[in-house]
């Protein structure tokens, strides 16, 4: 298979998932031209070595980093990165390790932390972080390139697959937190989600857990609700995973690259709503922000497994109203976990009032209206304690700019770190 039809299928891909993610300003890449996908595919040269996020990443950049594992209670192994503080040029800057405050960075949805680092020290959020005096560690969660270990089960086993958003909210999300919690001498967490990366803290706050151990959580293309996307492709997406439940449940893994996605595209491209071409054409240049390099690196090295119940729940949300669990599709199964018949609902008013919030995010939002996040907005800013939350747009942005653009230092890095300094 050439390049180029890798990259293409990719971008499809990619494009499709974080659409089904649901439609709100952040959900959409902000590429508009399409004289520049062919450019853009074909720009991208085949990555000389496998990425790691310590080694070609930090270490390349003088940046000290640890790789630490941490063992969820439902027995995954994740890699938990650390960027303990600055290259040491000369002084020895390990003595303020302990003064440092520590931040966590939790990706979203088929990525995974080396995103937070693709580009130059000026331009990541990481490395920002670390310079701009933090203690800085970096989420992978189950299923992703460098957490795929557990205590008893193998990803070749059906079983591994078997979670959605739920798990990494009840389980990733508190196993890493209270790591690094603990690790730092017990100094509560500066919290940073992009995406999904900020559905499962608003869950977990929603039941009022976590909150001993996070001081502040900025939350970046916040995402909840979904229900109310226009976007043609993230309906029929759903349509097709819930019409097909049981059939793609089957497959466990979603990899980006097998043949289930290969299946998916079929399908979503050969519904008539659809039209593909448009997909691509949306995908097809920066039209804000978006430095080649780093987003060739990005499809290269960040695209991520995830699991087929992921997507599905993701699928319910889009067609149901509220933020419910998983539903298991019938009233026994959902008796079997939950004993009601209906899966719990996330209620997102009742997210304590006074935790310190940031939402960020952006305007560029190319298939259409945003009812989503202002539903969301309005849920969590209306009753908050007015010093304790801050909402911030960028009108230009859209999904990857946050992560990847390279203004975002001065858009949205800069106002994120005098936030955290203010609490
Ligand atoms: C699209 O990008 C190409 C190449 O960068 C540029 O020449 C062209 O003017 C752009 N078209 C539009 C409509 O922005
Ligand atoms: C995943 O890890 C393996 C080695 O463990 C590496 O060869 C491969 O390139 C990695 N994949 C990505 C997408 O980074
Ligand atoms: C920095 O301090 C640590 C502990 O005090 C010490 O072990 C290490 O050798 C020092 N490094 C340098 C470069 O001075
Ligand atoms: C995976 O975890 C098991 C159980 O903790 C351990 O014995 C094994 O060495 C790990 N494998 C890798 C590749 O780290
Ligand atoms: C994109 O990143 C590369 C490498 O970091 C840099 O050389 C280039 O100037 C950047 N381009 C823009 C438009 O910022
Ligand atoms: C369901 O309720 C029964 C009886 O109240 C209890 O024993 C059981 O642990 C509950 N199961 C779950 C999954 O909550
Ligand atoms: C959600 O929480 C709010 C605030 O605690 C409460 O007023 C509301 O009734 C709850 N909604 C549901 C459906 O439980």
């Amino acid at each position: 298979m050439t390049l180029h039809n890798l990259m293409a299928r990719i971008f499809c891909l990619i494009s499709l998932l974080i659409l089904s993610l649901g439609f709100n300003p952040c959900t959409a890449f902000s590429w508009k031209n399409a004289s520049m996908v062919e450019g853009g595919i074909q720009g991208c040269r085949p990555s000389p070595h496998p990425f790691s996020l310590c080694k070609s990443e930090a270490e390349a950049f003088g940046y000290p980093c640890e790789d630490h594992k941490v063992t969820t209670e439902d027995g995954y192994i994740l890699s938990l990165k650390r960027i303990p503080h600055g290259p040491s040029d000369g002084d020895n800057s390990t003595d303020d390790e302990n003064t440092r405050p520590p931040v966590l960075l939790f990706h979203g949805l088929m990525v995974d932390g080396i995103s937070w680092l693709l580009g130059t020290p000026k331009q990541s959020l990481g490395f920002i972080l670390v310079n701009g005096g933090f203690d800085v560690w970096i989420a992978n969660t189950r299923g992703t390139n460098s957490s795929r270990n557990h205590t008893s089960l193998s990803p070749k086993n059906p079983a591994y697959w078997d979670w959605s958003w739920d798990e990494i909210a009840a389980y990733d999300l508190p196993a890493v937190l209270q790591f690094v919690y603990d690790y730092t001498g017990g100094q509560k967490v500066h919290y940073i989600g992009h995406s999904l990366g900020t559905l499962i803290i608003l869950a977990a706050f929603s039941e009022h857990k976590l909150l001993h151990l996070v001081r502040s959580a900025a939350l970046l293309c916040p995402i909840a609700y979904l229900d109310k996307t226009r976007s043609k492709l993230s309906r029929v997406a759903s349509q097709i995973f819930l019409a097909e439940t049981t059939h793609f449940l089957g497959w466990h893994e979603f990899n980006p690259f097998g043949l289930v996605a290969r299946e998916v595209l079929l399908l979503v491209c050969g519904n008539p709503q659809v039209d593909c071409r448009d997909v691509f054409s949306a995908l097809a240049g920066p039209d804000c922000c978006l430095n080649t390099t780093t987003t060739c690196a990005f499809l290269q090295h960040a695209i991520q497994s995830t699991s087929v119940r992921n997507l599905v729940h993701l699928s319910q949300m889009v067609r149901r109203k509220g933020i419910r669990r998983y539903d298991y599709g019938n009233v026994k199964a959902n008796m079997k976990h939950y004993n009601q018949t209906r899966p719990p609902l996330y209620n997102l008013s009742s997210i304590p009032t006074h935790v310190p919030m940031l939402l960020m995010h952006g305007g560029q939002d190319f298939l259409g209206d945003v009812p989503d996040t202002r539903h969301l907005l309005k849920t969590l800013v209306r009753n908050h304690e007015k010093d304790n939350i801050e909402v911030i747009y960028v009108p230009d942005y859209a999904h990857a700019d946050f992560v990847t653009g390279f203004n975002a230092p001065q858009l949205v890095y800069k106002p994120m770190v005098n936030f955290f300094q203010r609490h």
